[in-house]
């Protein structure tokens, strides 16, 4: 067989361009990630090429300066990585010469959640993939704190830590009306969870039963307490005594035994003293 010079070339370009032509692979679906544990961000490359000489670095997409881990040259380089992500970044070593270049995150926080990007760079190619990170994270049991007597009626305060995404509050009545309630207060934790709080005027009603419901849709999480207001809070608009804890129905300040009726309930009593 006689083959030409340029065909010739063209077969060895074509064999290069095999040899060093490769894809980067992620997951197509979320990965979804408990906050405070680990998780594994799975990226790899076809062909089963080795990464061990390429350049692998992982970024979040839509941030400034958006370093998340670097690898370069065979080793880390996370001098100008995101702050928040320092100390908690790893490759797998082992696995860089199986074609893996999984990112290993740890002890997530709410700030992780979002697009993140896998990319690997030779002298000769480039490709990137983009995985998505999805936190969540189920809060604490709501507290509810009585506030006293306030605008004809008694004003109850619902409060839950530590989730995410994002949280509704519901007040709702013995019969599971909602109630109309003021807006919801919302702050983020220095891990990115979100405490919510809640305040609702309510009428004494015959069973003085109130729910505060804490629901996440997305992660199809829910928490909720039931109060029953003790009948000993009539009493409290008469209370001019400056106590710090209940009154007991003579006026006086809080007897120990309703304290920790109101704690068995999750209940605690702040400010209704004038
Ligand atoms: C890729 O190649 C390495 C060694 O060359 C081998 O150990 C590994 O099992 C291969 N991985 C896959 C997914 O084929
Ligand atoms: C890459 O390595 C990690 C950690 O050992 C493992 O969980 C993951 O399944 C590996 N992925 C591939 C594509 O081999």
């Amino acid at each position: 067989m006689k083959i030409s010079w340029s065909e010739c070339l063209c077969l060895i370009l074509l064999h290069l361009q095999q040899t060093t032509r490769f894809e980067v692979l992620g997951p197509a679906d979320p990965v979804v990630a408990v906050a405070g544990e680990d998780v594994v961000l799975p990226c790899y490359l076809k062909p089963n090429i080795s990464a061990v000489d390429l350049h692998v670095e992982w970024f979040r997409v839509q941030i400034d300066n958006p370093i998340v881990h670097l690898y370069r040259d065979h080793e880390d380089r996370n001098e100008n990585q995101v702050p928040s992500y320092r100390g908690r970044t790893s490759l797998f070593p082992e696995e860089l010469k199986k074609r893996n270049t999984s990112l290993k995150l740890y002890d997530v926080r709410g700030s992780d959640d979002g697009p993140y990007k896998c990319f690997v760079e030779s002298q000769e190619w480039q490709d990137d993939s983009w995985i998505n990170l999805r936190i969540k994270a189920v809060g604490t049991q709501p507290l509810i704190s009585i506030e006293g007597y306030k605008e004809g009626g008694i004003s109850l305060v619902c409060e839950s830590k530590g989730w995410y995404p994002q949280p509704q509050v519901v007040w709702m009545d013995s019969e599971g009306h909602s109630l109309p309630a003021g807006h919801t207060e919302t702050h983020t934790d220095s891990m990115g969870l979100f405490t919510v709080r809640r305040r609702v005027i309510v009428q004494e009603t015959e069973t003085n039963r109130f729910t505060c419901r804490v629901r996440q849709q997305q992660i199809n999480e829910m928490k909720e307490t039931i109060t029953n207001i003790p009948g000993e809070l009539h009493i409290f608009s008469i209370n001019k005594r400056g106590c710090s804890g209940a009154v007991d129905s003579a006026g006086a300040c809080c007897a120990a035994g309703i304290n920790s009726l109101m704690e068995a309930q999750h209940i605690t009593c702040l400010n209704y003293c004038e």
